[in-house]
């Protein structure tokens, strides 16, 4: 998808549809009134009886006297005094899709000078995430039925001039956060079968070929040598080879300011479970098909190296990536057995279905190595997430109030939103295990909250957060997906910390 910038008066733009916006007042914002002057009142006369501004509201006219786009898409933009980001991605969103019905190449859009208050930049960023996040298909395992792919190929923003700054950088922004949010939803979509942990290597080596990352993949051998106990104990029972992912942004030279805080680097480590049965403690069949999103922590952490590596962010990131298949077999590993983690804690396995943490807890101790200033975690880890939160806020956890704080302001920027809960020392006991330095599991209560309790004992060195994205990494039902949830908060997170 092309995106620009356009100072052309709305009337006068040379595209296949002019997107326009009505507030539920009867005020026309300014571009609006533009239009409607030029064509002699065509969109006041339709108020307030045959439009009525409600958000997503469209209403499509044709070849306007005074005009030069042949049509003009009408889009409801709600009540103006609660007009913000996220009402602008609706109503982008009702538009875009009917400029889609009608398989229009190229779209202008007025709605940015609607509201000329609001920050330009991010709102020019949702409006190039609505259009990326839309041109989305998800094609490579149909037959003959392939879905088409969306005819519009370009968007141009109406602004004025002494905006383009502003709206351009936005533009960038959100272009490269659709693109890292549509490789999350790629490898999220694809089967166990194919998006295998090997899958996930080569697209890494492919992303480091393509983006300048810098890609080291260990295999079983050496992480038995890393002595990661943990993560081998889940590997153990599948036929496919583990694979641990690293992959590396330098954006800061390291050592030219090796004083300065700037190049110690932020880890994001995501869990990359690419098919969980749960082994040995078996789950039930009803939905277990969508236990191939258990990578989704791990394709979010794939999704944010490439929307920073293309927005060269001046900061450097590394992506720690274990990588295996939950599966129950003759080599499994069974409810009680004991096993050592890279750490050297000894931990019981007292149920083989909450392996998230176990192969997070050896990448956590392995993310020391890099003396990073700070490491945030991202997994699909506990079905208690989803029953606290559902799917609209992730789990936010920290061991920091001030790291806490910053993710929780990026959510809400990049209108991601996560949702701090709670990590008092006294749900510690739940762990306790009579054979081993901990249990991998909490019992019923507070569910999130234990697992969280478990992976904070491998995180006491570095300022740490982990999301709990169970609930928001995918949609279920008619429109099942992957969302590419959380790659806009930890893209807004990095772009603070430049
Ligand atoms: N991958 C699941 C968590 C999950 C469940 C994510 C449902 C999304 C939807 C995780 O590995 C798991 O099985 N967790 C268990 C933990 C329990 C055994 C302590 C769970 O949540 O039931
Ligand atoms: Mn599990
Ligand atoms: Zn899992």
């Amino acid at each position: 998808m092309d995106f620009s910038t356009i100072n052309t008066a709305p009337e006068r733009i040379k595209t296949d549809a002019l997107i326009v916006g009505i507030h539920t007042d009867a005020k026309l914002p300014a571009a609006t009134a533009k239009v409607d002057d030029a064509s002699n009142g065509a969109i006041s006369a339709l108020l307030p009886n045959e439009f009525s501004g409600k958000t997503g509201e469209i209403l499509v006219l044709r070849q306007l006297a005074g005009v030069t786009a042949p049509r003009v898409i009408v889009v409801g933009l709600g009540d103006p005094t609660k007009f913000n980001a996220t009402v602008l991605q609706q109503a982008h969103r009702a538009a875009l899709t009917s400029a889609q019905g009608m398989n229009l190449p190229s779209v202008a859009t007025a709605l940015l000078t609607t509201e000329l208050d609001a920050d330009l930049t991010a709102l020019a960023r949702q409006t190039a995430m609505a259009a990326g996040l839309a041109a989305y298909r998800f094609d490579p395992t149909y037959g003959r039925e392939k879905p088409k792919p969306q005819a519009l190929k370009q968007l141009a923003i109406a602004c004025g001039r002494g905006q383009n700054k502003a709206v351009n950088e936005g533009l960038t922004q959100g272009q490269a956060i659709a693109n890292g949010m549509n490789l999350t939803r790629e490898l999220g979509n694809l089967p166990s079968n194919i998006c295998t942990p090997s899958y996930l290597a080569s697209t890494a080596r492919a992303l480091g070929r393509s983006h300048k990352l810098k890609i080291e993949v260990l295999d079983r051998k050496q992480l038995e040598a890393l002595k990661m106990g943990a993560f081998l104990a889940v590997a153990k029972g599948s036929e496919e080879a583990p694979k641990f992912i690293v992959m590396r942004h330098e954006g800061v030279k390291t050592g030219a300011r090796a004083k300065d805080k700037a190049s110690a680097p932020i880890v994001l480590v995501g869990k990359g479970i690419t098919f969980d049965t749960g082994g040995i403690s078996l789950k039930p069949g009803a939905s277990m098909d969508e236990m191939k999103y258990d990578m989704c922590g791990a394709a979010s952490v794939f999704g944010t190296m490439k929307a920073i590596a293309e927005l060269a962010l001046p900061i450097n990131v590394v992506g720690v990536v274990p990588a295996c298949e939950n599966m129950p077999s003759g080599r499994a590993t069974k409810p009680g057995d004991v096993v050592t983690t890279m750490s050297g804690l000894t931990v019981e396995i007292l149920n083989t279905d909450a392996e998230g943490r176990l192969i997070l807890c050896d990448a956590l101790t392995y993310a020391e190595r890099f003396k990073p200033r700070a490491v945030v975690n991202v997994a699909t880890l506990t079905g208690a997430c989803v029953v606290a939160l559902g799917h609209v806020n992730t789990g936010l956890f920290a061991n920091n109030a001030e790291l806490s704080e910053t993710l929780r302001q990026a959510s809400i920027q990049a209108n991601d939103p996560a949702w701090p809960m709670p990590l008092d020392d006294a749900y510690q006991d739940q762990l306790k295990s009579n054979f081993a330095d901990m249990a991998n599991i909490g019992g019923r209560d507070a569910g999130a909250i234990t697992a969280a309790c478990f992976l904070s004992r491998f995180t006491k060195s570095y300022p740490w957060a982990h999301l709990d994205i169970a609930g928001t990494a995918w949609v279920s039902g008619k429109d099942k997906g992957a969302s590419g949830r959380p790659v806009p908060m930890l893209v807004q997170y990095l772009l603070s910390q430049c």
